[in-house]
């Protein structure tokens, strides 16, 4: 493992930057986590930094708050998770760099472990100011004497705790990170085929690059989801009330045509699971399952209809390397949720590796009640796999390279 390159832990403040950015429901002081598996993910590492005799101190961001402090972002509720899940006592600074965060690590003793509130309530974590973005890492690095990048789903992101205090105290990658790589490394250096794909999820302008590299990589392309109106709309066809982005129909008539000269198969649904009222408060889903080339004008597609999670799941069949991002469908509903399911199901059939990706495919997976060990890999990271795949340079790995 990089954490041996740090040296003794013994006695040493450990600042790890941990992705603990989990969906939440519920009031802003009373919120509940609905899907665990970040923090889960996150144990191992903060674990054995603890029982190397270190002094733990975790940041890490939820949500997007505005680089201010915002009760329904604040980190306590994660707090009381991960203390849960490491059988020990975490020490919560209510502030990221402030004098609550000073005093809770210099309390700390050896083995002990702190989270400090979220980071993103700091204008200078996501400040496109260099020297604005610097002068807190500062700050942050003047809480530890060591820096571990564990925190795979924001290593994407050039932010002060992922990318700047990398610059600023020595540094290793923690053992998530270094599993992530792994696995997408097998995914795009030489990916056993049949290499089938599967995205999904709201936006088309959120995939873009990975469709773009990907139609040069993988023998099949399956769409569900939001995104894949647009691209029924760039055939021509009426998608209703359904999600659908405009800007985009061009750029999907050219993956369209691409995809076709260069012999990848682009399977899109033929069958869509629609309704009129949903999401309008109270009302009752009332799921009707339409030709996906005659969406009702007063319809709104909401999953992949039966006949398409078939072809789906026959398509994935013989598959020997898959990766999925993105649900199917608005799967947190059940009436919704059939198409994310079967793809799901079609995975843990895969003899080869499948890669989940995505915080919501992998919420997805367990929320709709699978076993994650039926799965080869369930990454931590949405944006951050979707990145490496399009070969995109990492900041957050790139500066431990360095
Ligand atoms: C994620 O949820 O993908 C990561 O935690 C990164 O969050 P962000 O997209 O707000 O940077």
């Amino acid at each position: 493992s990089d954490l041996s390159s740090l040296g003794d832990l013994r006695g040493k403040r450990v600042l790890v930057r941990s992705d603990l950015n989990v969906p939440l429901e519920g009031d802003a002081d009373q919120q509940r986590i609905t899907d665990d598996g970040r923090i889960r993910a996150s144990v191992p590492t903060i674990r054995s930094l603890a029982e190397a005799g270190a002094r733990v101190v975790v940041t890490a961001h939820l949500g997007r708050p505005k680089g201010a402090p915002e009760q329904r972002y604040s980190l306590a509720p994660v707090s009381e998770r991960l203390g849960e899940l490491l059988g020990a006592d975490v020490a919560f600074a209510t502030d990221t760099v402030g004098e609550s965060a000073r005093s809770t690590v210099a309390g700390l003793e050896d083995g002990e472990v702190a989270l400090l509130e979220n980071v993103r309530f700091n204008a200078g974590e996501t400040s496109k100011d260099d020297a604005e973005r610097r002068e807190f890492a500062e700050r942050l690095a003047g809480l530890a004497d060591a820096f571990v990048s564990d925190g795979f789903g924001v290593v994407h992101r050039k932010q002060a705790s992922v990318y700047d205090v990398a610059q600023l105290l020595p540094h290793a990658m923690g053992d998530l990170v270094a599993t992530e790589i792994d696995v997408l490394r097998r995914l795009t250096d030489t990916p056993e085929r049949p290499y089938v794909v599967v995205l999904g999820g709201s936006k088309v302008s959120d995939k873009l690059g990975v469709i773009d590299n990907l139609l040069g990589k993988a023998d099949k392309l399956l769409i569900g989801g939001g995104m894949v109106f647009t691209f029924l709309a760039a055939q021509g066809h009426e998608v209703g009330r359904s999600l659908l982005e405009q800007d985009q129909l061009d750029t999907c008539r050219e993956y369209l045509a691409r995809a076709a000269e260069s012999g990848v198969e682009i399977l899109l649904p033929g069958d869509i699971v629609v309704d009129t009222t949903f999401p309008t408060g109270e009302a009752t889903p009332q799921p009707r399952v339409v030709a996906a080339t005659a969406i009702p004008a007063d319809c709104l597609g909401l999953d992949i209809g039966p006949a398409s999670a078939a072809d789906f799941a026959a398509a994935l069949s013989g598959a020997r390397t898959v990766f999925w991002n993105g649900p199917m469908g608005v799967f947190e509903v059940a009436e919704f949720s059939d198409g994310t399911r079967a793809v799901a199901q079609a995975l843990t059939e895969v003899e080869g590796l499948s890669v989940v990706g995505g915080g919501d495919s992998a919420a997805a997976v367990r929320t709709l009640g699978f076993d994650e060990s039926a799965f080869g890999h369930i990454s931590t990271g949405g944006g951050a796999s979707l990145e490496y795949l399009e070969g995109k340079t990492l900041p957050g790995i790139d500066v431990l390279e360095d």
